[in-house]
């Protein structure tokens, strides 16, 4: 991939972030914390995506919600758009709100099941904008429109649509408020395969077509590495390793990448056979890793 930054500046920048949860008193009455974050560092540049990889309980979701101001802050900053989040307080100003969006693995608890697409999106395009009712309706197909949703959709409920359509509901939600940045947690790891290729591949259309930003949280590497410019790996709260995402893929120089690499599941035989090579490899069978997928 290796595309050149289309922004010189970044939108975000997250500087020696750290966060640690307070877990309350244990049995000797001592408070005790958990610190799931530790000293990590990216940038976002515009219309770029970051790549986050790394296996359960190594911090990615507290990473994406730290952005979103929703987990604490214990060190560091995050910077967005120039502005140090940290000087918000506990007012986030709507601009904020609107700017950056969120998209969770779950589109079925994420979205209210007794609100119609067509409510659930309308809120999110009126909540930032004052419209009429007829550009309000004009924004609500448009959105679906933009998703490969119609005006079918817009009168169902979430448990008449697929998991896969009920994802696009969700895009077109983050979407409505134009935003600049979308924290993608999870997107695709509930859907199937094939499911997952499309709805990725949407994800990046609508990168082109609007030029916002994703922080793109996954386990699966090989779905990180298609849709990420770069690629940070974590593990155990730590970036061990991070850099272009071709590079991080074909050349990992981090032992926990070799691995994640070589653990990833994939229905896939083409992959399947390559990554059963890369694994001979990294078990010192002297075969090259990587490998053109
Ligand atoms: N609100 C919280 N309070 C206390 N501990 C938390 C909280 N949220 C997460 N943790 C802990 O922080 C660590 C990192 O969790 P996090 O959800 O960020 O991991 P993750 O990489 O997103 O995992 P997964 O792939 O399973 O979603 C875990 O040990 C988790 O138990
Ligand atoms: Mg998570």
């Amino acid at each position: 991939m290796n595309r050149p930054a289309r922004d010189a500046a970044p939108l975000l920048s997250v500087e020696n972030l750290t966060v640690r949860y307070q877990l309350g008193r244990g049995l000797t009455g001592r408070a005790r914390t958990l610190t799931a974050v530790r000293d990590v560092g990216f940038t976002i540049g515009g219309g770029r995506t970051l790549g986050l990889v790394g296996e359960s309980g190594s911090g990615k979701s507290s990473i994406g919600r730290a952005v979103l101001r929703l987990a604490p802050v214990t060190g560091g900053r995050i910077v967005f758009d120039g502005q140090d989040t940290a000087a918000f307080g506990r007012r986030t100003p709507l601009s904020f709100h609107r700017d950056v969006q969120v998209v969770f693995q779950d589109p079925m608890s994420s979205l209210n099941p007794r609100q119609t697409i067509a409510t659930t999106i309308a809120q999110a395009v009126t909540r930032h904008r004052r419209l009429s009712a007829a550009e309000r309706d004009r924004e609500v197909l448009g959105a679906l429109d933009r998703v490969g949703l119609s005006g079918y959709h817009r009168d169902r409920y979430p448990h008449e649509l697929s998991g896969g359509q009920r994802q696009r509901v969700a895009i077109a939600r983050a979407l409505a408020p134009r935003p600049r940045l979308i924290v993608c947690d999870e997107p695709v790891s509930a859907l199937d395969v094939s499911t997952q290729s499309q709805v990725v591949n949407l994800l990046m259309e609508l990168q082109r077509e609007l030029g916002v930003s994703y922080l793109f949280i996954a386990h699966d590497l090989e779905i990180v590495r298609h849709i990420s410019d770069e690629i940070g790996v974590l593990h155990h709260g730590r970036l061990v390793e991070s850099g272009p995402a071709d590079q991080v893929y074909r050349h990992p120089s981090d032992p926990y990448t070799k691995a994640l690499l070589a653990s990833t599941l994939v229905a896939n035989p083409v992959r399947q056979a390559a990554r059963t090579a890369r694994r001979r490899a990294s078990a010192g069978t002297g075969i090259a890793p990587g490998g053109g997928l």
